[in-house]
């Protein structure tokens, strides 16, 4: 059912369109924002908890929602880290609802019960889960499934939509019917990602002996199971190109002819207010400070690459360079009011 969150969002993500169609200036309707490096956890991909521990307080948060909204962003992703270890995170939900966006938060949902209340404000609720409780564990940490489970059967109780995402190595390539099946149970749907590598924000990569022709018959595999109906968040035009990706040791490549929509229809800013076009490009293109300067786009020229395998970009690259059928594809899997 179509609801007015959905129509904001349309007319956000249109304007932002045809900033990227025309070639205007940046008009992101997407922005994610990370709350904080700090994390409970250390994930053995994820290097976000061993970078600068400082974060926007509240009273530079409202500055930096401010000029979201004025941007013309409507989806404010928040993300981390792990958002829940601020403890003032409540007050950063209400800020950005007093704003009027349409708020996704991204949490291992550890410490969920401390902080039940907030999640009212929230729309979409991505978590992690890595395959079977082992391989979790193996990626995650002995500690990083408590409370998650039901955390998730909490926040389904209340109606609050739930995408869990699982990051796609090779030691839990066969846990698919456990995820899909741990899907039904707790009635969400799984977003699969690949492993993403040489960025700040994550450690580690691929082995460099992966055999990526078993990894595009994988993304193939999960392209068929979503079109028999199974609960995969991950739309089919991302399937696709993750099904056609030749080399996933390579996380972003510069491939001519290839436009990237970072920095014009969505974009992101690290816990101490600096944006850039994605979170693949901190630290490889220059910062905007929010708090000093105003986003004016990607410079031209500046970017490192054009087309890439990190999991957000992709979903978010597939709506500018397919809107129609990524749009519908999307709506079902993403862009969820509460049911
Ligand atoms: C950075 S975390 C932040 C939210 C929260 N702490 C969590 O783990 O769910 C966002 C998502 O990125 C995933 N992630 C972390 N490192 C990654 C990597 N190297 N490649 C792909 N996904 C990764 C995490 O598993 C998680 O689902
Ligand atoms: S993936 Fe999430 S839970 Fe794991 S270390 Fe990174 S921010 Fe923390």
């Amino acid at each position: 059912m179509i609801g007015v969150d959905h129509l904001r969002l349309g007319w956000a993500f249109a304007r932002s369109l045809a900033s990227y169609e025309l070639g205007g200036s940046a008009r992101p309707f997407s922005a994610t924002f990370s709350v904080t490096n700090r994390c409970n956890l250390r994930c053995r991909y994820c290097n976000t908890p061993f970078l600068d521990p400082h974060h926007l307080n509240l009273d530079e948060i409202a500055v930096l929602f401010r000029k979201l909204k004025r941007l013309g962003v409507v989806r404010l992703g928040l993300a981390g880290g792990e958002p829940l270890v601020r403890e003032d995170l409540g007050d950063i939900v209400a800020l950005a609802k007093a704003q009027g966006f349409w708020i996704s938060l991204n949490s291992n949902l550890n410490l969920y019960r401390r902080a039940e209340a907030l999640f009212d404000d929230v729309s979409l609720v991505f978590t992690s889960l890595d395959g079977t409780a082992g391989h979790h564990r193996e990626s995650r940490g002995d500690k990083s499934l408590h409370g998650t489970l039901d955390a998730i059967r909490s926040l389904r109780a209340r109606r609050i939509p739930v995408v869990a995402i699982c990051v796609v190595d090779t030691h839990n390539l066969d846990d698919t019917d456990y995820l899909l099946a741990l899907a039904i149970e707790l009635d969400i749907r799984i977003h699969f990602q690949p492993r993403c590598s040489d960025t700040e924000i994550v450690r580690g990569a691929y082995a460099d002996d992966i055999d990526n022709a078993t990894l595009r018959a994988f993304w193939h595999g999960l392209r068929e199971r979503r079109a028999a109906g199974a609960r995969i968040a991950s739309t089919t035009l991302y399937l696709d190109h993750l099904g056609a990706w030749a080399d996933f040791r390579q996380a972003a490549i510069a491939a001519p002819r290839t436009r990237c929509a970072a920095g014009v229809g969505f974009f992101y800013i690290d816990p101490q207010g600096n944006a850039f076009p994605c979170a693949y490009t901190k630290g490889k293109v220059p910062a905007i400070n929010l708090l000093r300067d105003d986003w004016r786009g990607p410079r031209t020229g500046a970017a490192p690459c054009t087309d890439c395998a990190v999991g957000p970009m992709v979903e978010f690259n597939t709506l500018f360079r397919h809107p129609l059928r990524a749009v519908v594809d999307a709506a079902g899997s993403y862009a969820t009011v509460r049911r």
